[in-house]
Protein backbone atom coordinates (compact mmCIF):
# COMPACT_ATOMS: atom_id res chain seq x y z
CA UNK A 1 0.00 0.00 0.00
CA UNK A 2 1.54 3.41 -0.82
CA UNK A 3 2.17 5.93 2.09
CA UNK A 4 3.15 9.18 1.59
CA UNK A 5 6.41 9.57 2.93
CA UNK A 6 6.72 13.78 3.52
CA UNK A 7 8.94 15.47 6.25
CA UNK A 8 8.34 19.14 5.55
CA UNK A 9 6.09 21.23 2.98
CA UNK A 10 8.20 22.58 -0.03
CA UNK A 11 7.46 26.20 0.44
CA UNK A 12 7.97 25.98 4.82
CA UNK A 13 12.00 24.52 4.42
CA UNK A 14 14.97 27.47 5.57
CA UNK A 15 18.19 27.81 6.61
CA UNK A 16 17.06 26.04 9.64
CA UNK A 17 16.63 22.84 8.48
CA UNK A 18 19.92 22.51 6.63
CA UNK A 19 22.00 19.59 6.67
CA UNK A 20 18.83 17.61 7.14
CA UNK A 21 17.81 14.54 5.78
CA UNK A 22 13.97 15.79 3.99
CA UNK A 23 11.14 13.78 1.63
CA UNK A 24 9.52 16.00 -0.13
CA UNK A 25 6.43 15.54 -2.67
CA UNK A 26 4.51 17.86 -4.67
CA UNK A 27 4.65 19.09 -8.70
CA UNK A 28 7.72 19.52 -11.20
CA UNK A 29 6.73 23.50 -11.75
CA UNK A 30 9.51 23.90 -13.86
CA UNK A 31 13.20 22.41 -14.87
CA UNK A 32 16.67 24.46 -15.73
CA UNK A 33 18.71 21.58 -17.53
CA UNK A 34 23.11 22.32 -16.90
CA UNK A 35 24.11 18.85 -18.80
CA UNK A 36 24.85 16.30 -15.87
CA UNK A 37 23.30 18.22 -13.58
CA UNK A 38 19.97 19.73 -13.40
CA UNK A 39 17.76 21.97 -10.81
CA UNK A 40 13.87 21.42 -10.62
CA UNK A 41 11.27 23.70 -8.73
CA UNK A 42 9.40 21.50 -6.78
CA UNK A 43 5.74 22.87 -5.55
CA UNK A 44 2.72 21.89 -3.20
CA UNK A 45 0.18 24.77 -1.43
CA UNK A 46 3.02 26.04 0.49
CA UNK A 47 5.17 27.27 -2.51
CA UNK A 48 8.22 25.79 -4.11
CA UNK A 49 11.46 24.66 -3.64
CA UNK A 50 14.50 24.29 -5.90
CA UNK A 51 15.84 20.83 -6.34
CA UNK A 52 19.28 19.49 -7.52
CA UNK A 53 19.68 16.34 -9.16
CA UNK A 54 23.23 15.79 -10.02
CA UNK A 55 23.25 12.40 -12.91
CA UNK A 56 26.79 12.04 -12.30
CA UNK A 57 26.37 10.82 -9.24
CA UNK A 58 22.87 9.04 -9.08
CA UNK A 59 22.74 7.73 -13.13
CA UNK A 60 19.29 6.40 -11.53
CA UNK A 61 17.98 10.12 -11.42
CA UNK A 62 18.40 10.72 -14.88
CA UNK A 63 14.61 9.91 -15.08
CA UNK A 64 13.80 13.10 -13.96
CA UNK A 65 15.26 14.85 -16.84
CA UNK A 66 12.45 13.62 -19.00
CA UNK A 67 9.75 13.85 -16.14
CA UNK A 68 7.22 16.31 -17.69
CA UNK A 69 6.31 19.16 -15.47
CA UNK A 70 3.33 19.43 -13.43
CA UNK A 71 3.50 15.55 -12.93
CA UNK A 72 3.88 14.30 -9.29
CA UNK A 73 7.14 13.04 -7.79
CA UNK A 74 8.40 11.96 -4.54
CA UNK A 75 12.32 13.10 -3.44
CA UNK A 76 14.38 12.34 -0.40
CA UNK A 77 17.27 14.30 -0.28
CA UNK A 78 19.49 16.66 2.42
CA UNK A 79 18.84 19.80 2.33
CA UNK A 80 21.87 22.46 1.63
CA UNK A 81 23.16 26.30 0.95
CA UNK A 82 22.61 27.28 -2.09
CA UNK A 83 26.42 28.94 -3.11
CA UNK A 84 25.69 32.38 -2.33
CA UNK A 85 25.43 34.47 -5.56
CA UNK A 86 22.99 31.62 -7.13
CA UNK A 87 20.35 32.39 -3.83
CA UNK A 88 16.95 33.51 -4.91
CA UNK A 89 15.65 36.60 -2.83
CA UNK A 90 12.24 36.84 -4.11
CA UNK A 91 11.74 33.06 -2.66
CA UNK A 92 10.96 32.51 0.96
CA UNK A 93 13.22 28.96 0.09
CA UNK A 94 15.64 31.20 -1.81
CA UNK A 95 18.36 30.68 0.33
CA UNK A 96 18.25 26.42 0.40
CA UNK A 97 18.08 23.46 -1.97
CA UNK A 98 17.44 20.01 -1.67
CA UNK A 99 20.43 17.54 -3.17
CA UNK A 100 18.13 14.87 -4.62
CA UNK A 101 19.21 11.33 -3.37
CA UNK A 102 16.42 9.21 -4.69
CA UNK A 103 13.19 9.58 -6.00
CA UNK A 104 10.09 8.32 -7.68
CA UNK A 105 7.18 9.58 -9.76
CA UNK A 106 3.95 9.15 -8.47
CA UNK A 107 1.57 10.73 -10.97
CA UNK A 108 3.16 11.52 -14.71
CA UNK A 109 1.11 14.47 -16.13
CA UNK A 110 0.19 14.83 -19.90
CA UNK A 111 1.34 17.75 -22.03
CA UNK A 112 -0.67 20.75 -20.21
CA UNK A 113 -3.14 22.55 -22.77
CA UNK A 114 -1.01 26.29 -21.39
CA UNK A 115 1.42 27.62 -19.79
CA UNK A 116 0.43 28.05 -16.28
CA UNK A 117 2.94 30.62 -16.20
CA UNK A 118 0.66 33.78 -15.04
CA UNK A 119 1.85 36.11 -17.65
CA UNK A 120 1.00 33.47 -20.20
CA UNK A 121 -2.08 32.26 -18.80
CA UNK A 122 -3.67 35.48 -18.36
CA UNK A 123 -4.10 35.71 -22.44
CA UNK A 124 -5.37 32.27 -22.94
CA UNK A 125 -8.90 32.63 -23.53
CA UNK A 126 -11.41 31.84 -20.50
CA UNK A 127 -12.98 29.07 -22.17
CA UNK A 128 -10.24 27.00 -22.42
CA UNK A 129 -8.47 28.26 -18.52
CA UNK A 130 -12.07 27.25 -17.29
CA UNK A 131 -12.40 23.90 -19.14
CA UNK A 132 -9.30 23.13 -17.29
CA UNK A 133 -10.03 24.99 -14.24
CA UNK A 134 -7.85 22.66 -11.62
CA UNK A 135 -4.90 23.13 -13.56
CA UNK A 136 -6.01 27.08 -14.02
CA UNK A 137 -6.47 26.91 -10.38
CA UNK A 138 -2.55 25.41 -9.53
CA UNK A 139 -0.97 28.92 -10.34
CA UNK A 140 0.06 30.23 -7.36
CA UNK A 141 -1.86 33.87 -7.87
CA UNK A 142 -5.29 31.85 -7.89
CA UNK A 143 -4.25 29.76 -4.91
CA UNK A 144 -3.59 33.32 -3.14
CA UNK A 145 -7.22 34.58 -4.01
CA UNK A 146 -8.78 31.40 -3.00
CA UNK A 147 -6.82 31.82 -0.06
CA UNK A 148 -7.67 35.19 0.57
CA UNK A 149 -11.80 34.27 -0.15
CA UNK A 150 -11.31 31.70 2.69
CA UNK A 151 -9.63 34.32 4.92
CA UNK A 152 -12.22 36.97 4.20
CA UNK A 153 -15.39 34.06 5.19
CA UNK A 154 -13.10 32.98 8.10
CA UNK A 155 -12.46 36.60 9.37
CA UNK A 156 -16.77 37.07 9.19
CA UNK A 157 -17.39 34.19 10.95
CA UNK A 158 -15.24 35.16 13.74
CA UNK A 159 -16.37 38.36 14.00
CA UNK A 160 -20.15 37.94 14.05
CA UNK A 161 -19.81 34.65 16.64
CA UNK A 162 -17.89 36.81 18.97
CA UNK A 163 -20.77 39.22 18.48
CA UNK A 164 -23.82 36.86 19.16
CA UNK A 165 -25.19 36.14 15.60
CA UNK A 166 -26.08 32.48 15.02
CA UNK A 167 -24.96 31.11 11.61
CA UNK A 168 -27.94 29.55 10.44
CA UNK A 169 -28.79 27.90 6.74
CA UNK A 170 -32.04 28.50 5.04
CA UNK A 171 -33.40 27.18 2.49
CA UNK A 172 -32.29 27.74 -1.43
CA UNK A 173 -34.91 25.97 -2.80
CA UNK A 174 -37.85 28.71 -2.29
CA UNK A 175 -40.87 30.06 -4.32
CA UNK A 176 -41.40 32.03 -7.24
CA UNK A 177 -41.83 35.75 -6.51
CA UNK A 178 -42.46 38.73 -8.64
CA UNK A 179 -40.29 41.80 -7.53
CA UNK A 180 -37.13 40.65 -8.33
CA UNK A 181 -34.19 39.87 -10.62
CA UNK A 182 -35.33 36.86 -12.79
CA UNK A 183 -35.19 32.85 -10.80
CA UNK A 184 -34.08 29.85 -12.05
CA UNK A 185 -36.82 27.55 -12.01
CA UNK A 186 -36.63 23.89 -10.31
CA UNK A 187 -39.71 21.34 -11.05
CA UNK A 188 -41.07 19.34 -8.81
CA UNK A 189 -41.44 15.19 -9.24
CA UNK A 190 -43.95 15.25 -6.62
CA UNK A 191 -45.83 17.94 -7.21
CA UNK A 192 -47.08 17.87 -10.74
CA UNK A 193 -47.00 21.00 -12.30
CA UNK A 194 -45.27 22.79 -9.77
CA UNK A 195 -41.98 25.01 -9.29
CA UNK A 196 -39.69 25.83 -7.04
CA UNK A 197 -37.62 28.66 -7.51
CA UNK A 198 -33.87 29.18 -6.21
CA UNK A 199 -33.61 31.49 -3.40
CA UNK A 200 -32.32 35.30 -4.65
CA UNK A 201 -31.53 36.07 -1.34
CA UNK A 202 -32.96 34.33 2.18
CA UNK A 203 -34.58 37.82 2.09
CA UNK A 204 -38.11 36.15 3.55
CA UNK A 205 -36.83 33.45 5.42
CA UNK A 206 -34.49 35.82 7.39
CA UNK A 207 -37.06 38.28 8.15
CA UNK A 208 -39.21 35.14 9.58
CA UNK A 209 -35.94 34.09 11.98
CA UNK A 210 -36.98 37.83 13.21
CA UNK A 211 -40.40 36.97 13.78
CA UNK A 212 -39.23 33.22 15.32
CA UNK A 213 -37.37 35.28 17.85
CA UNK A 214 -33.45 34.85 16.53
CA UNK A 215 -32.55 38.40 17.26
CA UNK A 216 -29.03 37.74 15.19
CA UNK A 217 -28.84 36.17 12.11
CA UNK A 218 -25.97 35.41 9.49
CA UNK A 219 -25.08 32.80 6.82
CA UNK A 220 -22.84 32.86 3.66
CA UNK A 221 -25.85 32.13 1.64
CA UNK A 222 -25.91 30.51 -2.07
CA UNK A 223 -28.12 33.09 -3.78
CA UNK A 224 -29.04 32.46 -7.64
CA UNK A 225 -30.21 34.97 -10.08
CA UNK A 226 -30.55 34.24 -13.84
CA UNK A 227 -29.39 38.04 -14.67
CA UNK A 228 -27.30 38.71 -17.61
CA UNK A 229 -23.68 37.99 -16.32
CA UNK A 230 -21.20 40.93 -16.30
CA UNK A 231 -17.83 40.68 -14.51
CA UNK A 232 -19.06 41.60 -11.58
CA UNK A 233 -22.14 39.48 -11.76
CA UNK A 234 -22.32 35.07 -11.73
CA UNK A 235 -25.96 33.72 -11.68
CA UNK A 236 -25.00 31.44 -8.25
CA UNK A 237 -22.93 33.66 -6.11
CA UNK A 238 -22.63 34.12 -2.10
CA UNK A 239 -23.77 36.63 0.58
CA UNK A 240 -22.53 37.67 3.60
CA UNK A 241 -26.16 37.59 4.92
CA UNK A 242 -27.57 39.14 8.25
CA UNK A 243 -30.36 40.28 9.96
CA UNK A 244 -30.64 41.91 13.52
CA UNK A 245 -34.31 42.56 15.61
CA UNK A 246 -34.78 45.70 17.60
CA UNK A 247 -32.32 48.07 15.76
CA UNK A 248 -32.33 51.16 13.48
CA UNK A 249 -30.37 52.17 10.51
CA UNK A 250 -27.41 53.18 12.92
CA UNK A 251 -26.67 49.98 14.46
CA UNK A 252 -26.56 48.31 11.52
CA UNK A 253 -24.06 50.61 10.11
CA UNK A 254 -22.11 50.17 13.23
CA UNK A 255 -21.92 46.01 13.46
CA UNK A 256 -21.07 46.37 9.42
CA UNK A 257 -18.27 48.93 10.04
CA UNK A 258 -16.78 46.55 13.07
CA UNK A 259 -17.31 43.63 10.66
CA UNK A 260 -14.95 45.53 7.91
CA UNK A 261 -12.88 46.98 10.13
CA UNK A 262 -12.15 43.25 11.25
CA UNK A 263 -11.67 41.90 7.55
CA UNK A 264 -9.41 44.79 6.80
CA UNK A 265 -7.18 43.79 10.07
CA UNK A 266 -7.56 40.51 9.77
CA UNK A 267 -6.94 39.64 6.12
CA UNK A 268 -5.09 42.98 4.58
CA UNK A 269 -3.12 44.16 8.28
CA UNK A 270 -5.05 47.51 7.17
CA UNK A 271 -6.22 50.08 9.62
CA UNK A 272 -10.08 51.09 8.46
CA UNK A 273 -11.45 54.82 9.71
CA UNK A 274 -15.01 54.81 11.24
CA UNK A 275 -17.21 55.56 11.31
CA UNK A 276 -17.40 55.61 7.39
CA UNK A 277 -18.70 58.57 5.90
CA UNK A 278 -22.60 58.54 4.45
CA UNK A 279 -23.56 60.45 1.80
CA UNK A 280 -26.88 60.79 0.46
CA UNK A 281 -28.63 59.23 -2.80
CA UNK A 282 -28.98 62.43 -3.95
CA UNK A 283 -25.90 64.02 -3.23
CA UNK A 284 -23.96 60.94 -4.98
CA UNK A 285 -25.78 61.56 -7.57
CA UNK A 286 -25.53 65.19 -7.94
CA UNK A 287 -21.93 65.09 -7.54
CA UNK A 288 -20.85 61.83 -9.23
CA UNK A 289 -23.64 60.69 -11.44
CA UNK A 290 -23.91 57.66 -9.65
CA UNK A 291 -25.64 55.70 -6.23
CA UNK A 292 -21.97 53.96 -6.22
CA UNK A 293 -20.10 56.90 -6.95
CA UNK A 294 -16.09 56.44 -7.93
CA UNK A 295 -15.07 59.24 -5.86
CA UNK A 296 -10.85 58.24 -6.11
CA UNK A 297 -10.56 60.33 -9.09
CA UNK A 298 -11.96 64.29 -8.79
CA UNK A 299 -13.99 65.50 -11.72
CA UNK A 300 -17.19 66.64 -10.32
CA UNK A 301 -20.37 66.94 -12.30
CA UNK A 302 -20.71 71.08 -12.02
CA UNK A 303 -24.66 72.70 -12.63
CA UNK A 304 -24.20 74.85 -15.26
CA UNK A 305 -28.13 75.10 -15.59
CA UNK A 306 -28.04 79.32 -14.55
CA UNK A 307 -25.42 79.86 -16.96
CA UNK A 308 -27.66 78.59 -19.93
CA UNK A 309 -31.08 79.18 -18.83
CA UNK A 310 -31.22 82.25 -21.14
CA UNK A 311 -28.96 80.56 -23.67
CA UNK A 312 -29.61 80.78 -27.66
CA UNK A 313 -28.51 77.00 -28.00
CA UNK A 314 -32.70 75.61 -27.56
CA UNK A 315 -31.68 72.24 -26.28
CA UNK A 316 -30.28 73.72 -22.71
CA UNK A 317 -32.39 77.00 -22.56
CA UNK A 318 -35.41 74.18 -22.65
CA UNK A 319 -34.37 71.66 -20.26
CA UNK A 320 -33.62 74.14 -17.75
CA UNK A 321 -36.90 75.67 -18.73
CA UNK A 322 -38.59 72.37 -18.34
CA UNK A 323 -37.54 71.71 -14.90
CA UNK A 324 -34.59 70.01 -15.72
CA UNK A 325 -30.48 71.20 -15.82
CA UNK A 326 -27.28 71.05 -17.84
CA UNK A 327 -24.61 69.71 -16.01
CA UNK A 328 -20.91 69.59 -17.00
CA UNK A 329 -17.75 67.97 -15.94
CA UNK A 330 -14.34 68.95 -16.95
CA UNK A 331 -12.36 66.18 -18.33
CA UNK A 332 -8.56 67.64 -17.81
CA UNK A 333 -6.43 67.87 -20.30
CA UNK A 334 -8.78 65.90 -22.57
CA UNK A 335 -9.06 68.27 -25.60
CA UNK A 336 -6.51 66.43 -26.89
CA UNK A 337 -8.35 62.94 -27.78
CA UNK A 338 -9.00 61.18 -30.79
CA UNK A 339 -12.26 61.33 -32.68
CA UNK A 340 -12.11 57.25 -31.79
CA UNK A 341 -11.85 58.31 -28.13
CA UNK A 342 -14.72 61.03 -28.75
CA UNK A 343 -17.22 58.76 -30.27
CA UNK A 344 -16.43 56.34 -27.27
CA UNK A 345 -17.78 59.20 -24.78
CA UNK A 346 -20.93 59.92 -26.82
CA UNK A 347 -21.69 56.15 -27.62
CA UNK A 348 -21.42 55.65 -23.76
CA UNK A 349 -23.85 58.61 -23.24
CA UNK A 350 -26.22 56.85 -25.60
CA UNK A 351 -26.28 53.59 -23.84
CA UNK A 352 -27.35 55.84 -21.06
CA UNK A 353 -29.84 56.95 -23.06
CA UNK A 354 -28.61 60.55 -24.24
CA UNK A 355 -29.50 62.33 -27.58
CA UNK A 356 -26.15 63.60 -27.99
CA UNK A 357 -23.32 64.52 -25.93
CA UNK A 358 -22.30 68.15 -26.14
CA UNK A 359 -18.80 69.29 -25.85
CA UNK A 360 -15.95 71.91 -25.95
CA UNK A 361 -12.31 72.07 -26.39
CA UNK A 362 -10.68 74.94 -23.66
CA UNK A 363 -8.46 76.75 -25.93
CA UNK A 364 -7.65 80.47 -25.66
CA UNK A 365 -11.04 81.90 -27.36
CA UNK A 366 -11.31 79.72 -29.95
CA UNK A 367 -12.72 76.77 -28.42
CA UNK A 368 -13.81 73.79 -31.03
CA UNK A 369 -17.51 72.65 -29.80
CA UNK A 370 -20.38 71.69 -31.70
CA UNK A 371 -22.13 74.10 -29.87
CA UNK A 372 -19.79 76.74 -30.07
CA UNK A 373 -21.70 79.13 -31.81
CA UNK A 374 -23.86 79.68 -28.67
CA UNK A 375 -20.51 80.22 -26.18
CA UNK A 376 -20.32 83.56 -26.26
CA UNK A 377 -17.17 85.28 -24.47
CA UNK A 378 -19.41 85.72 -21.57
CA UNK A 379 -20.46 81.73 -21.26
CA UNK A 380 -16.95 80.73 -22.04
CA UNK A 381 -15.82 82.97 -18.85
CA UNK A 382 -18.28 81.13 -16.70
CA UNK A 383 -17.82 78.11 -17.78
CA UNK A 384 -14.31 78.68 -16.92
CA UNK A 385 -15.08 79.86 -13.64
CA UNK A 386 -17.32 77.18 -12.59
CA UNK A 387 -15.58 74.33 -13.70
CA UNK A 388 -12.16 75.46 -13.21
CA UNK A 389 -11.30 74.74 -16.94
CA UNK A 390 -8.16 75.65 -18.44
CA UNK A 391 -6.68 75.62 -22.10
CA UNK A 392 -6.63 71.79 -23.31
CA UNK A 393 -9.56 70.38 -21.31
CA UNK A 394 -12.55 69.10 -22.46
CA UNK A 395 -15.96 69.96 -21.17
CA UNK A 396 -18.84 67.79 -21.60
CA UNK A 397 -22.69 68.39 -21.26
CA UNK A 398 -25.47 66.58 -20.18
CA UNK A 399 -29.30 68.17 -20.58
CA UNK A 400 -32.28 66.96 -19.19
CA UNK A 401 -34.33 65.64 -16.28
CA UNK A 402 -32.08 65.86 -13.30
CA UNK A 403 -31.33 62.41 -12.73
CA UNK A 404 -30.74 60.84 -16.31
CA UNK A 405 -28.51 64.30 -16.87
CA UNK A 406 -26.75 63.07 -13.86
CA UNK A 407 -26.93 59.30 -15.06
CA UNK A 408 -25.57 60.11 -18.41
CA UNK A 409 -22.83 62.34 -17.37
CA UNK A 410 -21.50 59.92 -14.37
CA UNK A 411 -21.25 57.22 -17.36
CA UNK A 412 -19.07 59.88 -19.15
CA UNK A 413 -17.00 60.66 -16.13
CA UNK A 414 -16.19 56.77 -15.86
CA UNK A 415 -15.21 56.66 -19.31
CA UNK A 416 -13.05 59.58 -19.19
CA UNK A 417 -11.02 58.35 -16.10
CA UNK A 418 -10.62 55.07 -17.75
CA UNK A 419 -9.06 56.80 -21.00
CA UNK A 420 -7.15 58.61 -18.50
CA UNK A 421 -5.66 55.58 -17.24
CA UNK A 422 -7.75 55.39 -14.00
CA UNK A 423 -8.52 51.97 -12.86
CA UNK A 424 -6.31 49.28 -10.70
CA UNK A 425 -3.88 48.09 -12.73
CA UNK A 426 -3.87 50.97 -15.34
CA UNK A 427 -2.23 53.75 -13.40
CA UNK A 428 -3.19 57.11 -13.84
CA UNK A 429 -5.01 59.02 -11.36
CA UNK A 430 -6.43 56.24 -8.49
CA UNK A 431 -3.79 53.60 -9.14
CA UNK A 432 -2.32 54.49 -5.60
CA UNK A 433 -5.50 55.86 -4.10
CA UNK A 434 -6.39 53.96 -0.77
CA UNK A 435 -10.00 51.88 -0.56
CA UNK A 436 -12.48 53.92 -0.38
CA UNK A 437 -15.44 52.49 1.47
CA UNK A 438 -18.74 54.53 2.41
CA UNK A 439 -22.32 54.70 2.73
CA UNK A 440 -25.09 55.63 0.88
CA UNK A 441 -28.27 56.69 2.70
CA UNK A 442 -31.45 57.68 2.00
CA UNK A 443 -32.35 56.36 -1.36
CA UNK A 444 -36.04 56.76 -2.78
CA UNK A 445 -38.51 54.05 -1.56
CA UNK A 446 -39.83 53.91 -5.19
CA UNK A 447 -38.76 54.18 -8.33
CA UNK A 448 -41.27 54.96 -11.76
CA UNK A 449 -40.97 52.25 -14.60
CA UNK A 450 -42.32 53.45 -17.40
CA UNK A 451 -42.48 49.82 -19.08
CA UNK A 452 -44.84 48.55 -16.65
CA UNK A 453 -46.45 52.05 -15.80
CA UNK A 454 -46.60 51.75 -12.14
CA UNK A 455 -44.15 52.24 -9.06
CA UNK A 456 -41.44 49.49 -8.91
CA UNK A 457 -39.36 48.97 -5.38
CA UNK A 458 -35.63 50.64 -5.47
CA UNK A 459 -34.16 48.26 -3.49
CA UNK A 460 -37.02 45.69 -2.56
CA UNK A 461 -41.12 45.41 -1.45
CA UNK A 462 -39.84 45.16 2.41
CA UNK A 463 -38.14 47.93 3.02
CA UNK A 464 -39.70 50.27 5.50
CA UNK A 465 -40.10 54.48 4.19
CA UNK A 466 -38.46 56.63 6.70
CA UNK A 467 -40.66 57.53 9.11
CA UNK A 468 -40.90 61.36 8.37
CA UNK A 469 -41.93 60.56 5.21
CA UNK A 470 -44.96 57.66 5.95
CA UNK A 471 -47.08 61.21 5.81
CA UNK A 472 -46.51 61.49 1.75
CA UNK A 473 -47.28 58.08 1.06
CA UNK A 474 -50.67 59.03 -0.56
CA UNK A 475 -49.95 62.34 -1.93
CA UNK A 476 -46.07 62.04 -2.93
CA UNK A 477 -45.16 58.50 -3.33
CA UNK A 478 -42.02 59.68 -5.62
CA UNK A 479 -40.82 61.76 -2.86
CA UNK A 480 -40.17 59.18 0.16
CA UNK A 481 -37.30 57.55 1.08
CA UNK A 482 -36.34 54.33 2.27
CA UNK A 483 -34.80 53.41 5.25
CA UNK A 484 -32.25 51.35 2.56
CA UNK A 485 -28.38 51.89 2.61
CA UNK A 486 -25.86 50.70 0.48
CA UNK A 487 -22.29 50.11 0.86
CA UNK A 488 -19.82 51.14 -1.51
CA UNK A 489 -16.22 50.05 -2.57
CA UNK A 490 -14.36 52.25 -5.13
CA UNK A 491 -17.43 53.02 -7.51
CA UNK A 492 -18.82 49.12 -6.70
CA UNK A 493 -21.94 48.14 -4.83
CA UNK A 494 -20.66 45.90 -2.47
CA UNK A 495 -23.59 45.29 -0.20
CA UNK A 496 -26.78 46.68 0.36
CA UNK A 497 -29.62 46.62 3.16
CA UNK A 498 -32.87 48.17 4.98
CA UNK A 499 -34.80 48.81 7.97
CA UNK A 500 -37.60 46.79 7.05
CA UNK A 501 -41.49 47.04 7.51
CA UNK A 502 -42.93 45.07 10.37
CA UNK A 503 -46.22 45.87 10.97
CA UNK A 504 -48.80 44.01 8.45
CA UNK A 505 -50.71 47.04 7.34
CA UNK A 506 -47.41 49.08 6.06
CA UNK A 507 -46.75 45.71 4.40
CA UNK A 508 -50.01 45.31 2.84
CA UNK A 509 -50.40 48.49 2.11
CA UNK A 510 -46.98 48.47 0.31
CA UNK A 511 -48.31 45.61 -2.00
CA UNK A 512 -51.44 46.64 -2.90
CA UNK A 513 -51.26 50.15 -2.82
CA UNK A 514 -48.48 51.31 -3.87
CA UNK A 515 -46.94 48.52 -5.98
CA UNK A 516 -50.27 47.85 -7.61
CA UNK A 517 -50.26 44.34 -6.71
CA UNK A 518 -53.69 42.56 -6.92
CA UNK A 519 -54.95 41.68 -3.02
CA UNK A 520 -55.25 38.11 -4.57
CA UNK A 521 -51.91 37.72 -5.65
CA UNK A 522 -50.60 39.30 -2.24
CA UNK A 523 -52.35 36.88 -0.33
CA UNK A 524 -50.74 34.19 -2.89
CA UNK A 525 -47.44 35.38 -3.05
CA UNK A 526 -46.90 37.58 0.48
CA UNK A 527 -49.83 36.03 2.67
CA UNK A 528 -47.45 33.89 5.08
CA UNK A 529 -45.95 37.34 5.85
CA UNK A 530 -48.21 39.58 6.40
CA UNK A 531 -50.12 36.82 8.66
CA UNK A 532 -46.78 36.53 10.81
CA UNK A 533 -46.32 40.14 11.12
CA UNK A 534 -49.69 39.77 12.95
CA UNK A 535 -47.91 37.93 15.90
CA UNK A 536 -45.36 40.23 17.62
CA UNK A 537 -43.11 40.73 14.90
CA UNK A 538 -40.35 42.77 16.07
CA UNK A 539 -38.68 45.83 14.29
CA UNK A 540 -36.02 44.48 12.35
CA UNK A 541 -33.25 44.95 9.62
CA UNK A 542 -30.47 43.40 8.03
CA UNK A 543 -28.18 43.66 4.89
CA UNK A 544 -26.41 41.70 2.41
CA UNK A 545 -22.42 42.14 1.52
CA UNK A 546 -21.27 40.74 -1.62
CA UNK A 547 -18.67 38.06 -0.78
CA UNK A 548 -17.57 37.59 -4.18
CA UNK A 549 -17.04 41.44 -5.15
CA UNK A 550 -15.27 41.60 -1.69
CA UNK A 551 -12.96 39.41 -1.85
CA UNK A 552 -12.64 40.03 -5.65
CA UNK A 553 -12.01 43.90 -4.77
CA UNK A 554 -9.00 43.00 -1.92
CA UNK A 555 -7.92 40.64 -4.32
CA UNK A 556 -6.84 43.70 -6.68
CA UNK A 557 -9.07 41.64 -9.66
CA UNK A 558 -12.23 43.39 -11.43
CA UNK A 559 -13.72 39.82 -12.06
CA UNK A 560 -15.38 37.58 -9.64
CA UNK A 561 -14.69 34.80 -11.82
CA UNK A 562 -11.19 35.19 -10.77
CA UNK A 563 -12.50 34.93 -6.75
CA UNK A 564 -14.70 31.58 -7.45
CA UNK A 565 -13.33 28.27 -8.09
CA UNK A 566 -15.77 27.29 -10.59
CA UNK A 567 -17.07 30.35 -12.19
CA UNK A 568 -19.68 29.86 -15.50
CA UNK A 569 -18.42 32.02 -18.43
CA UNK A 570 -20.38 35.32 -19.46
CA UNK A 571 -22.46 32.67 -21.10
CA UNK A 572 -23.70 31.31 -18.33
CA UNK A 573 -21.37 28.07 -19.14
CA UNK A 574 -19.21 25.36 -16.72
CA UNK A 575 -17.07 24.23 -19.79
CA UNK A 576 -15.32 21.96 -17.35
CA UNK A 577 -18.30 20.15 -16.59
CA UNK A 578 -20.58 21.13 -19.20
CA UNK A 579 -23.10 22.13 -17.90
CA UNK A 580 -26.04 23.07 -18.46
CA UNK A 581 -26.68 20.21 -20.78
CA UNK A 582 -29.99 18.07 -22.06
CA UNK A 583 -32.13 15.85 -19.60
CA UNK A 584 -33.36 12.52 -20.54
CA UNK A 585 -36.94 11.76 -22.15
CA UNK A 586 -37.14 9.57 -19.14
CA UNK A 587 -36.46 12.55 -16.51
CA UNK A 588 -38.58 15.10 -18.27
CA UNK A 589 -41.37 13.08 -17.97
CA UNK A 590 -41.14 12.44 -14.41
CA UNK A 591 -41.19 15.85 -13.99
CA UNK A 592 -44.08 16.56 -16.22
CA UNK A 593 -41.94 18.41 -19.24
CA UNK A 594 -41.81 19.34 -22.62
CA UNK A 595 -39.67 20.62 -24.69
CA UNK A 596 -40.68 23.05 -27.07
P1 LIG B 1 -29.01 42.90 -3.14
O1 LIG B 1 -29.87 42.40 -4.24
O2 LIG B 1 -28.62 44.35 -3.16
O3 LIG B 1 -29.72 42.73 -1.73
O4 LIG B 1 -27.71 42.01 -3.06
C1 LIG B 1 -26.72 42.24 -2.08
C2 LIG B 1 -25.34 42.13 -2.67
O5 LIG B 1 -25.14 40.89 -3.33
C3 LIG B 1 -24.21 41.05 -4.39
N1 LIG B 1 -24.79 40.55 -5.65
C4 LIG B 1 -24.15 39.80 -6.57
N2 LIG B 1 -22.89 39.33 -6.59
C5 LIG B 1 -22.53 38.56 -7.64
N3 LIG B 1 -23.34 38.23 -8.65
C6 LIG B 1 -24.63 38.67 -8.69
N4 LIG B 1 -25.43 38.31 -9.70
C7 LIG B 1 -25.07 39.51 -7.60
N5 LIG B 1 -26.25 40.11 -7.30
C8 LIG B 1 -26.06 40.73 -6.12
C9 LIG B 1 -23.89 42.51 -4.48
C10 LIG B 1 -25.04 43.15 -3.75
O6 LIG B 1 -24.69 44.39 -3.20
N6 LIG B 1 -31.79 40.54 0.34
C11 LIG B 1 -31.14 41.80 -0.02
C12 LIG B 1 -30.24 42.30 1.09
C13 LIG B 1 -30.99 42.80 2.30
O7 LIG B 1 -31.89 43.65 2.14
O8 LIG B 1 -30.64 42.39 3.43
C14 LIG B 1 -30.32 41.59 -1.28
O9 LIG B 1 -30.16 40.51 -1.80
O10 LIG B 1 -22.67 42.76 -3.81
P1 LIG C 1 -27.89 69.66 -32.38
O1 LIG C 1 -28.16 71.14 -32.41
O2 LIG C 1 -29.10 68.81 -32.17
O3 LIG C 1 -27.01 69.20 -33.53
O4 LIG C 1 -27.00 69.43 -31.08
C1 LIG C 1 -25.80 70.11 -30.87
C2 LIG C 1 -24.91 69.31 -29.96
O5 LIG C 1 -25.57 69.09 -28.70
C3 LIG C 1 -24.55 67.95 -30.52
O6 LIG C 1 -23.17 67.75 -30.22
C4 LIG C 1 -25.42 67.00 -29.73
O7 LIG C 1 -24.75 65.76 -29.55
C5 LIG C 1 -25.55 67.72 -28.38
N1 LIG C 1 -26.76 67.43 -27.62
C6 LIG C 1 -28.03 67.24 -28.06
N2 LIG C 1 -28.89 67.03 -27.03
C7 LIG C 1 -28.15 67.08 -25.91
C8 LIG C 1 -28.44 66.95 -24.52
N3 LIG C 1 -29.68 66.71 -24.04
N4 LIG C 1 -27.42 67.06 -23.62
C9 LIG C 1 -26.15 67.28 -24.07
N5 LIG C 1 -25.82 67.43 -25.35
C10 LIG C 1 -26.81 67.33 -26.28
Amino acid sequence: MYAVKRSHRCGELSASAVGKSVQLIGWIRSRRDHGGLFFLDLGDSSGIVQLMVDERMHPELKKLSSVRCESVIEVAGVLQFRPEETANGKLATGAVEVLVESATVISESDAIPFPLDDAFAEKVNEETRLSYRYLDLRRPINQLRLRRRHNIAAATRNFLNENNFLEIELPTLFKTTPEGAREFLVPSRTNRGQFYALAQSPQQYKQMLMVAGIERYYSLARCYRDEDLRTDRQPEFTQIDMEMAFVGREDIHEIIEGLMGRIWKDVLGLELKTPLQRITFHEAMDRYGSDKPDRRFPMELVDVSAIFANSPFGIFASAVAGGGVVKAINGKGLASLSQGDMATLENGAKAMGAKGLAYAKVDGDRWKSPIGKFLDEGTRKQLRDSLGAEDGDLILFSAGPWERACIILGRVRLDCATLLGAGKNGGGPIANEPLDLFWVVDFPLLTFDDEQNRYVSTHHPFTAPMEEDVPLLESNPASVRGQHYDLVLNGVELGGGSIRIHSSDMQRYVFEELLKIQAESVENLFGYMVRAFRFGAPPHGGIAIGLDRLAAMLSGTNSIRDVIAFPKTAKGIDPMVQSPSPASERQLNELFIAIR
